[in-house]
């Protein structure tokens, strides 16, 4: 591999689209949540990118936080345990909390989130994904808001990485085959 571009089999979406599809998200996030506590928790590393485009877009009074948690380390497999790495630096309690995540896969992390903050009594708790690979899916959750139905291919780009790679490509790619397999 070169971690450049050439790893790239094919482009799936653009920059241009994925800002686009982050301000139509936002849109709708400014009308629903008008005159509420609105706090977007963006999970560590994946949803960077995705969460600067959506905040950028928001037209009502928001906070932010993060989260990090640890699921699929250096693998491409989900290892079903999610430990949490950084926790929230706010209460959560009474607020309206919107979780921003760059991918839902098999849904693992995020059942396992929606569970654990829920127990500090939001207001409300839903979920916005840019992109959704429900194919994969192996456990039930509500997702409010996505950006874009996803196949089953190895993505990067847009802050999603292979192996920490690739997460700075302003658009959503294809990774080749030969890179991820042995
Ligand atoms: C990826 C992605 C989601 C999660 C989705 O993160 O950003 O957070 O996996 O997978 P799931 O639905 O199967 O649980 P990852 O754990 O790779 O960490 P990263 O964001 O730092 O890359
Ligand atoms: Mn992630
Ligand atoms: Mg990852």
């Amino acid at each position: 591999p070169t971690y450049g571009k050439e790893d790239v089999k094919e482009v799936l979406y653009n920059a241009e689209q994925l800002k686009e599809k982050a301000k139509e998200l936002a849109r709708k996030i400014s009308d629903d949540y008008k005159g509420k506590d609105l706090i977007l928790i963006g999970i560590l590393k994946g949803s960077v990118m995705f969460m600067t485009d959506l905040i950028r877009e928001i037209s009502i009074p928001c906070h932010i936080d993060f989260m990090d948690v640890s699921s699929y380390g250096n693998s491409s497999e989900t290892s079903g345990v999610v430990r949490i790495l950084k926790d929230l630096d706010f209460e959560i309690k009474g607020k309206d909390v919107l979780i921003v995540e760059d991918i839902i896969d098999t849904g693992v992390t995020l059942k396992y989130l929606m569970k654990y903050l829920s127990s500090r009594n939001p207001n409300s708790l839903e979920i916005v994904c840019m992109l959704n690979k429900a194919e994969r899916r192996r456990v039930d959750i509500g997702v409010k808001y996505i950006g874009y139905e996803v196949p089953d291919y190895f993505l990067v780009g847009y802050g999603m990485d292979y192996a920490e790679n690739y997460r700075q490509f302003p658009y959503v790619g294809i990774l080749k085959e030969e890179i991820y397999k042995k």
